[in-house]
């Protein structure tokens, strides 16, 4: 087994598994720049070893991740395609092998959409999804404009990215946003089966199908990831999203009634 823990992402490579995790308990794992580097290195890695079959992304034992560090992201902002954030994004993507998802506790904002580009998602009966963007002065996502409504259908995806509010794992699953749900003292044994059940297979066939399940879909994703990008960044720059931020960081309520 290899281990090695750097920028609060715990790297675990074992049994043709390899573990990225998301440790940072007390910020409810909310991602800086260096973990998203860290995270796009581990999935690099990844992806050039051959003996890697597949990648688990987890966080700890009751939060999967509250999304971006709100404090880093105010004080280093993402500024073009290649800052971190985006570089992560791109990089689970365009990931060939197949990646899965164990998400117990909170999973906001970037703790769901990085949700829409995993291959096989589990969840236990504490995991809680949110995409506040637009609660925070900011738009969607991680292709999740295009993704979401596939998935879910528009209504509901709208009702999720207007309203910013919190679903169950119940509701979660029942929408096609986690594949299967387990007890919570039983999550991590069921999806290391699962794990090495994966594999086990021939990886050939199994990257082969993880293409054609994306292939209609990933030119689409690409292209909306980068427009979505762009607008992130614009709106990150308003006052709209500013008075988000602050509030947030002082502890506040946000007041938008001022925006015209
Ligand atoms: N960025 C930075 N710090 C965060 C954070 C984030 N996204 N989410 C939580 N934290 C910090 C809190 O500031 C707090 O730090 P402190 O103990 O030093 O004050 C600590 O993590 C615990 O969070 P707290 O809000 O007290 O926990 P909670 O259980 O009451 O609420 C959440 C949990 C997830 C509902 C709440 O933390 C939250 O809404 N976070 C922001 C989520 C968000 O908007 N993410 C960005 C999406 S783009």
């Amino acid at each position: 087994m290899m281990n090695s823990s750097s920028t609060l992402i715990t790297t675990t490579q074992d049994n043709g598994i390899l573990q990225l995790g998301i440790t940072r308990p007390d910020k409810l794992n909310a991602l800086t720049i260096a973990m998203y580097d860290a995270l796009t290195a581990g999935l690099e890695m990844a992806a050039q070893d051959d003996s890697i079959r597949v990648v688990l992304l987890q966080g700890t034992d009751n939060c999967f991740t509250s999304g971006n560090d709100l404090a880093d992201f105010t004080k280093n902002p993402p500024e073009d395609e290649n800052s971190p954030v985006f570089r992560f994004l791109k990089a689970i993507s365009q990931f060939k092998k197949p990646l899965v998802a164990k998400v117990s506790g909170p999973a906001v904002g970037i703790g769901t959409t990085m949700l829409l580009h995993c291959d096989l998602v589990y969840a236990d009966e504490t995991a809680k999804f949110r995409l506040p963007f637009v609660n925070l002065g900011l738009c969607p996502e991680a292709a999740s404009s295009y993704l979401l409504p596939k998935l879910v259908g528009h209504l509901r995806a709208s009702e999720l990215l207007l309203l910013g509010e919190a679903i169950d794992a119940v509701r979660a699953a029942e929408m096609g946003l986690v594949t299967r749900i387990f007890p919570h003292a039983e999550l991590t044994e069921k999806v290391f089966t699962k794990l090495l059940q994966l594999t086990q297979l021939p990886p050939r066939s199994v990257q082969l199908t993880k293409a054609l399940l994306k292939q209609n879909q990933s030119r689409q994703v690409a292209g909306v990831m980068s427009e979505e990008g762009a607008l992130f960044i614009e709106q990150l720059a308003q006052p709209e999203a500013q008075e988000a931020l602050q509030a947030f960081l002082t502890g506040r309520q946000p007041d938008f009634s001022k925006f015209p």
